[in-house]
């Protein structure tokens, strides 16, 4: 089992979590989710990542419901995420649509609700002008009516999250964002663990496995200094990787529906790298993103370099 790292609210949150996401990697029908979901509480995750964008809500739920079954754990073992989705910024839709997406995970409340991105978009995806601070206000209504134990963003650049901070009563328990070896992140990473806030690392392969293109940066699958240090511990080099996240305080979000690999993905925890290890695997940051929502480049509040 995966340790957990305290939140800034007490609450604890378990190192490794599954992710579900279907649409940003290679795509996997609700059946394998909710499959994927008894897997991993099985294999010994707690943590579940989803969303209300994913549309996969409803398995997760089921996968949580066929381990409850099964006595493998109970729902206060567990530790839920899903997220606020675009759409939904106006602080008096923040409550209601956590509300929908327990309805179909069929929970009482999630262990962390995230606000997604912090471009808010009307109906039709168009912008729309919501300033993300009264969007948050509606995030602490859902904390305060015991809906969300933990409450927080998603990929937040820097200034956002000084800007929440110095204007929020609750600060933001949790930023998710893209790390792997290609896109370090360091200073958003260091900035984020100063101000007391866990950051959980999605796509934490980056463009290890499954981006085929020619043109996918490395490190990849089969890079030569990966599968030296992966040699060495006699793990796989996707395995370094997540250990790599682990060892600098990440919680990272490994998502496979394959039931060996759903394994693999949280036995990290009997080796350590060294400081040339992790030297090695920061040398092929490149800042390049899988993950870049180009379409929302000119909307207010859009996160990333818009190069
Ligand atoms: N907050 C956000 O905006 C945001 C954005 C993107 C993603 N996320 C979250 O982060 C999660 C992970 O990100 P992601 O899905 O983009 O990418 P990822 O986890 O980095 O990569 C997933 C891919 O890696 C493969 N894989 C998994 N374990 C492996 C292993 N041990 N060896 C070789 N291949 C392996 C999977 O295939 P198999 O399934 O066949 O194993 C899948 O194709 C998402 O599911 C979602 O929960 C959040």
């Amino acid at each position: 089992m995966a340790p957990h790292i305290e939140l800034n609210d007490g609450n604890q949150i378990p190192m490794v979590a599954l992710g579900t996401g279907r649409m940003t990697a290679a795509g996997a029908s609700n059946d394998e989710v909710r499959d994927a979901v008894l897997w991993a509480i099985e294999a010994g995750y707690r943590h579940i990542d989803t969303a209300a964008i994913y549309g996969d809500e409803g398995e997760v739920g089921q996968g949580i419901a066929d381990a409850i079954q099964k006595g493998i754990v109970t729902r206060k073992e567990l530790f839920i995420t899903t997220k606020l989705w675009n759409d939904k910024h106006a602080r008096d839709m923040v409550v209601p649509a956590l509300k929908e997406s327990l309805k179909r995970l069929g929970l009482e409340y999630v262990d962390l609700y995230l606000i997604h991105f912090p471009v808010a978009v009307k109906s039709d995806d168009s912008p729309d002008n919501i300033d993300y601070l009264d969007t948050w206000k509606g995030m602490e209504d859902a904390k305060q009516l015991g809906l969300a134990k933990s409450i927080g963003v998603s990929n937040f650049n820097q200034t956002q999250i000084d800007r929440l901070v110095a204007n929020s009563k609750v600060k933001p328990a949790v930023n998710q964002i893209e790390v792997n070896p290609t896109l370090t992140q360091e200073p958003l990473v260091s900035h984020c663990q100063a101000l007391g806030i866990a950051v959980m690392a999605y796509s934490p392969f980056g463009f290890l496995v499954t981006r085929k293109s020619e043109m996918a940066p490395p490190p990849r699958v089969d890079d030569p200094a990966l599968v030296k240090i992966a040699d060495k511990y006699g793990k796989s080099t996707a395995q370094i990787v997540l250990r790599y996240l682990v060892e600098r305080g990440l919680i990272p979000i490994p998502k496979s529906t394959n039931k060996e690999r759903i394994k693999q993905n949280i036995d990290l925890f009997n080796f350590k790298l060294t400081k040339e290890e992790m030297e090695t695997i920061n040398k092929f940051n490149k800042n390049i993103r899988v993950v870049s929502t180009p379409f929302w480049r000119d909307y207010p509040n859009f996160p990333f370099e818009r190069t």
